[in-house]
């Protein structure tokens, strides 16, 4: 699964050296960024022309912050790969004014034109970006409460649930379909019902996924497993 986005993300910067690229975080996406890693070092693969935007930051973390987006991004694959500093763009943690920054990140978003391919994972609600159950589809950057179920989900990266951030900068839907095109990781048992559910059932807020029914360039790579209960 991993490999299979990693090749069609590396065919979109081969074949457009400036491409944007709009970046994922979470577990799924470790492996397309450790492919892609690999195929840079060996040559395959140049990032010198890219420019990264990424879906989302926890409100209150610095970059330095292991927890933080911009410290995973860094970690699994700025560093790894020949893309400028200058070309890789979060939300910023610590902005003090939460509307500014969401202003400011809309604007770079539109200096660049948009985004070529976006790289999205799913929560097990349904979420993408931070994009929680309910979200309505018309939005833009903002900052969005985290449910329980999030917080719960990703209190496995922190030493305690209380740690979590109660608030993410995100993409809004709107921005996330505006992209040319998606290419959407899911992997594990756990992801399959709500595969299912964005895919198959009501385009709805309550299934915030449900929106890429409504996109007209969207590739599906799953595991075996998560993709067992749409075949
Ligand atoms: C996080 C991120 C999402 C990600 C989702 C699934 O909350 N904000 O962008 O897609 O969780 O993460 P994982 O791949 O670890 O299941």
């Amino acid at each position: 699964m991993c490999r299979k986005a990693a090749r069609i993300l590396s065919a979109q910067v081969v074949l457009k050296p400036g491409s944007v690229l709009g970046l994922a975080t979470g577990s799924t996406p470790l492996g397309v960024y450790k492919w892609l890693a690999e195929w840079c070092a060996a040559g395959d693969v140049d990032f010198s022309e890219a420019v990264s935007i990424n879906l989302d930051e926890y409100v209150g973390l610095a970059p330095d912050n292991p927890q933080s987006y911009r410290y995973y991004m860094d970690d699994n694959f700025f560093r790894h790969v020949n893309i400028k500093p200058e070309n890789t763009h979060l939300p910023n943690g610590l902005a003090s004014g939460k509307a500014e920054e969401c202003a400011r990140y809309d604007a770079v978003i539109r200096a660049h034109n948009g985004i070529d391919m976006q790289l999205l994972g799913i929560g097990h609600n349904g979420h993408i970006g931070f994009n929680e159950p309910g979200a309505v589809f018309e939005m833009d950057t903002h900052c969005a409460p985290l449910t329980e179920s999030t917080i719960s989900a990703n209190s496995r990266f922190f030493s305690d649930e209380s740690d979590v951030p109660r608030f993410a900068y995100t993409m809004g839907i709107r921005t996330i379909m505006r992209a040319r095109y998606i290419v959407l990781i899911v992997s594990g048992a756990g992801k399959a019902q709500i595969l299912k559910d964005a895919f198959t059932g009501p385009v709805t807020p309550q299934v915030p996924a449900s929106v890429l029914q409504l996109h007209g360039d969207v590739i599906l790579a799953g595991d075996e497993e998560a993709l067992s209960l749409l075949v």
